[in-house]
């Protein structure tokens, strides 16, 4: 019998009917989008009284609209949780994609496809966000950590092939700060070693790498929309793709594998396992809301200016930096390689500066700039040692990102600034390190 299409999550979803099931749950009201406006939208300072007044009218207006409106029924899983991930397929070019809880939760699948199990190894980037290694590490799999490349901070390729062995499944590639690794020669290692890639795209939506999107070269990438990305499915969310033939699994491993184009006698829905790299395997339960489709959504049509304008203040940072000896310019875009500009990656040459990192951070925070270090190296987590690995052995194994961490490099944040706070930026850099080579 040829497989229905059918929603994957089948709870309200019955159709038209005099009962209907939706009727069990209940429905958003005017007072539930009125609570939402105001938290989203907050009084400016100094005009609480004009907001009080439009507050009032929006209230009444609400009132009105709903006396002609019927309510959205479905809240999760539907048309427009459908509506992003053909978007987002269709701008990633890629054949699958998922819209999911989070990012790290796009990565567990694909190491659960991988078949990680307790003892194999998974090489992830040194500098990183502990959500890359969050699922090895839950399931005793071993994270070995790569060094870093000096001038991109992402992982080092050559690093990664000394470090594979006969128990490595999995490689991780991170592209910090949105500007892509070099995938090919890890793609060249996968291929090798019979290795699953999955990238960590949660910077780099919108990314290029010869051609491909980043997240898209792998075996799977996920990407977050957390609320400090460059866009946003209204504060958590992650998409995630996938170029295995398990790609057409992706929807029922976000929703605990229901397949409703099945069914088991006298119920709904058949729940089979999935089959993966090794075996048989199951996931659990990362579902999204259509709120949150809706708002990236809304968003995805802006990042293409949002990209531009970000990449434009970094151009200009580079101009200004580019002047100054002892600063290091991050990798910028070129006819391969094109970042989505999430955060600039400002490196001193301590040597040439004056002194190092922290000096400079030190009087960045003086002159009330923010800057955030993305990441601290995993093996200075304390997790790490509680788990048992030798984490004085491992910083011996990455010197580039050791130096880097302690001496060279902090991140600038690159979001929608005014001309005024992007000149203070470079200023407040410029000066702190003529200040420090003065000896100030
Ligand atoms: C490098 C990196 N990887 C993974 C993640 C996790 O993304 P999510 O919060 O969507 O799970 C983040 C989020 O900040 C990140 O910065």
């Amino acid at each position: 019998m040829p497989k229905k299409e059918k929603a994957s999550d089948f709870r309200y979803d019955t159709g038209e009917a005099r009962i209907p099931w939706a009727a069990v749950g209940e429905h958003v009201r005017e007072e539930d989008i009125l609570a939402l406006v105001t938290f989203l939208l907050r009084p400016a300072r100094g005009k609480e009284k004009q907001y009080r007044a439009q507050l009032k009218k929006l209230e009444s207006e609400l009132g009105t609209l709903g006396k002609t409106a019927t309510p959205a029924g479905k809240l999760s899983l539907a048309g427009n949780v459908k509506a992003l991930e053909e978007e987002t397929a269709k701008f990633l070019g890629a054949k699958h994609s998922v819209f999911l809880t989070n990012a790290t939760v796009g990565f567990e699948i694909g190491f659960k496809y991988a078949g990680l199990k307790p003892g194999d190894e998974v090489i992830a980037p040194a500098i990183t966000f502990i959500a890359t290694i969050a699922y090895p590490l839950s399931i005793g799999a071993k994270v070995v950590l790569a060094d870093v490349d000096p001038r991109t901070l992402n992982m080092d390729p050559n690093d990664v092939e000394r470090k594979i062995t006969d128990k490595t499944k999995a490689i991780i590639p991170v592209h910090l700060g949105g500007y892509p690794v070099d995938m090919a020669p890890i793609m060249r290692l996968a291929r090798k070693h019979n290795l699953t890639v999955i990238e960590d795209a949660a910077h780099a939506f919108g990314a290029t790498y010869r051609g491909k999107m980043a997240g898209t070269i792998g075996h799977f990438g996920a990407f977050s929309f957390h609320e400090v990305k460059n866009i946003t499915s209204l504060g958590e969310g992650g998409i995630l793709v996938s170029n295995t033939a398990f790609g057409k699994e992706l929807r029922r491993a976000r929703f605990l594998g229901l397949d409703l184009s099945r069914q088991i006698p006298n119920w709904l829905y058949d729940v089979p396992a999935f089959k993966g790299k090794e075996g048989h395997f199951f996931t659990g339960n990362y579902s999204t809301t259509e709120i949150q489709a809706l708002g990236l959504l809304s968003q995805m049509k802006r990042l293409p200016r949002i990209i531009a304008k970000r990449k434009r203040a970094a151009q200009y940072l580079n101009k200004r930096f580019g002047k100054v000896d002892g600063i290091v310019l991050p990798p910028g875009d070129d006819a391969k390689i094109k970042s989505t500009h999430h955060l600039y990656l400002l490196q001193v040459d301590p040597d040439n500066a004056g002194g190092d990192i922290q000096a400079l951070k030190k009087k960045l925070e003086a002159r009330g700039v923010v800057q955030i270090p993305h990441f601290a190296p995993l093996y200075k987590f304390s997790v790490m040692k509680q788990l048992g690995y030798d984490t004085r052995a491992i910083e011996k194994t990455c010197p580039v990102a050791e130096e880097a961490f302690q001496h060279r490099f902090t991140h600038l944040p690159l979001y929608d600034f005014s001309k005024e706070q992007l000149a203070y930026l470079a200023d407040a850099v410029v000066e702190s390190v003529s200040e420090m080579k003065r000896g100030t």
